[in-house]
């Protein structure tokens, strides 16, 4: 139990949270720095209340708005909304002179699902929409669809494909949406898109695809969506990915063994928004890595192997990104200057990041941040001005972060009644005992007492961790502030200057004794120098 530590702990605290009393305003209502107020009344609650799952105010405004769309999620509804116009035709007979019997059709969509298909059937030539899902089509073969020259959609997703012929989708000029998910596809020879023209969206998701050329897809110049998820990739195509996709707005890249991302990799996708490199193997991002990606609004890097971040790398998306994930990276440092320049980021992820240095300079610029998060509850007293910041306290004691664990609550008590107990016991004895030395017997005395000071102390440190258990960030300022805690703070610092002070004065009497012993030579010194 290292006293001084815990009380060095609590006077930071206390400095720091004073620090922070600055005033807030926000709607026109004044709220000190680290509270938020409950919708447009003048009421006003803290950070650690706001988006807990439990209405703290009156009239419910802290549970609300707390979702964090920020990115991606906002950018697919607002898609979604311009390319999905409401169908005004409920009309459900299908305008197909030809389909299989064991499908669906309807106007012009066929729906085949998991009907054990080997084949792609044979149709009317003006089919729009095909959904082929959950079938055993194993080949796809030349040519296979180059009567369906209307189809838009194609979904052929977990079938067993594992090869795909250069020329299966020649001539699907109007096509919009391809899924090709869930197969076992290991391999695309350059140029199959060649055709798709047209093509917006793009799955390969959960294939062993392990390799990529650049001109795998070639043709692709309308292509918005592509997602490659778990794909075993090792290496992103390069010299530069977007070559032939100069309209890629949404790259998911996650679940892959990616190890490398550089500025020449990613220098021709100007156009993205979103880049999710979720659970991959990249260990290091070059400083200008993102220097040529100027719109974009959401960069996930979490689950990866960042050890280290240069100082500058987002500084290029200042202007754009909105929300910024650098979860459960093994990082060693968190430097200002990462995030001095994002100040349009909204939303931050840091879970599972240990920062050592925390300082409220690093999350201040971010002016426009309504969501953090993090791995620890106490870093949240960090960024004052988020309003959302998780963890909160939820199921979290959250006295811990003074008494930061069993052990440590246990040991205050422990030190306290034995510091209490055993310095009473020896100032009584003491007293007891007729002394020899008189201003020796004085001294020992007070510093039982200045000892006794020490476990007062404690036991107040413990009487107010119970006291604030599960609740104490919301008391933290008010206890910082008050008399009690000041006063404590003086009993302890005086504690210990005269414990110092008195140790001091015993030592050196005693080295003196024992360097010149004859000179100092008195009866009762060293009998007394036993009890010490
Ligand atoms: C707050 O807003 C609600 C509706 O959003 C309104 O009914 C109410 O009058 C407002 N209160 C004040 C104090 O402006
Ligand atoms: C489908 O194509 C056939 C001939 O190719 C044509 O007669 C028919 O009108 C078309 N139907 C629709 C709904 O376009
Ligand atoms: C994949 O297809 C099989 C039948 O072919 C089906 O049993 C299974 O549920 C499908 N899985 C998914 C995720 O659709
Ligand atoms: C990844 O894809 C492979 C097939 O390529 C599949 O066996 C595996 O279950 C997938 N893993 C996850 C986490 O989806
Ligand atoms: C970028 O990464 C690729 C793939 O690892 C590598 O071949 C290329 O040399 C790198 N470029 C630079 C400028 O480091
Ligand atoms: C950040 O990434 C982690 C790990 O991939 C994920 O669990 C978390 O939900 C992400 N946070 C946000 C805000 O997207
Ligand atoms: C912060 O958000 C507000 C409202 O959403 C917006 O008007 C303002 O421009 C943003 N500021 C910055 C620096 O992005």
């Amino acid at each position: 139990m290292n006293v001084p530590a815990v009380m060095l702990l609590i006077h930071l605290t206390h400095i720091h949270l004073k620090a922070l009393e600055t005033s807030w305003v926000e709607g026109g209502v004044r709220c000190p720095l680290g509270q938020f107020p409950c919708g447009n009344t003048s009421e006003c609650l803290p950070q650690v209340l706001q988006c807990n799952g439990h209405k703290d105010c009156p009239n419910g405004a802290d549970e609300r708005q707390c979702g964090d769309n920020i990115g991606w999620a906002d950018l697919f509804a607002r898609t979604l909304q311009k390319t999905n116009p409401v169908d005004q035709y409920f009309l459900n007979e299908c305008l197909l002179q030809e389909f299989p019997e064991s499908c669906d059709c309807i106007q012009t969509d066929v729906e085949c699902v998991e009907v054990s298909l080997q084949d792609v059937p044979s149709l009317s030539p003006n089919v729009t929409w095909l959904s082929l899902r959950s079938n055993e089509i194993r080949v796809l073969s030349d040519f296979v669809f180059s009567e369906y020259s209307a189809l838009e959609r194609l979904f052929l997703q977990n079938n067993s494909l594992h090869f795909i012929s250069k020329h299966a989708f020649s001539s699907l000029h109007n096509l919009k949406r391809l899924f090709l998910s869930e197969n076992l596809i290991s391999f695309l020879s350059p140029g199959v898109f060649g055709d798709l023209n047209q093509l917006e969206w793009l799955m390969l998701d959960h294939n062993p695809l392990s390799s990529l050329s650049q001109d795998t897809f070639t043709g692709l110049q309308s292509l918005m969506y592509l997602s490659m998820v778990n794909t075993s990739l090792q290496q992103l195509p390069h010299p530069s990915f977007c070559q032939h996709m100069p309209a890629l707005d949404w790259l998911d890249l996650e679940g892959n063994q990616i190890q490398t991302l550089n500025y020449s990799i990613l220098k021709t996708c100007s156009k993205l928004e979103v880049l999710l490199l979720i659970d991959n193997r990249i260990r290091t991002i070059p400083e200008n890595t993102f220097q040529s990606l100027w719109k974009l609004a959401e960069l996930d890097l979490s689950r990866n192997r960042i050890r280290e971040l240069p100082k500058n790398t987002f500084k290029s998306l200042s202007k754009s990104l909105l929300k910024l994930n650098i979860s459960h990276n093994p990082l060693l440092r968190i430097h200002p200057s990462h995030f001095h320049h994002l100040t349009h980021l909204q939303s931050l992820a840091l879970e599972g990041i240990e920062i050592a240095d925390i300082q409220t300079k690093v999350f201040l610029p971010m002016k426009n941040l309504s969501h953090i998060y993090f791995k620890k509850f106490q870093y949240c007293s960090y960024a004052p001005h988020v309003r959302s910041c998780k963890p909160n306290t939820d199921g979290i004691s959250s006295f811990e972060d003074l008494l930061a664990n069993m052990v440590l609550r246990v040991s205050v008590w422990v030190m306290a009644l034995i510091t209490c107990f055993g310095n009473l016991f020896v100032i009584g004895m003491r007293s007891l005992i007729r002394a020899e030395n008189n201003l020796h017997a004085a001294c020992i005395k007070v510093l039982c007492c200045a000892d006794c000071l020490m476990g007062v102390y404690l036991f107040f440190v413990g009487v107010s961790d119970v006291k604030f258990r599960g609740q104490y960030n919301r008391n933290a300022l008010l206890w910082m502030e008050s008399a009690e805690c000041r006063t404590i703070g003086f009993l302890a610092m005086l504690s210990s200057e005269v414990s110092v002070l008195l140790l001091t004065y015993l030592t050196l009497e005693k080295f003196l004794v024992i360097v010149f012993p004859f000179r100092n030579l008195r009866p009762g010194k060293f009998q007394t120098g036993k009890n010490c």
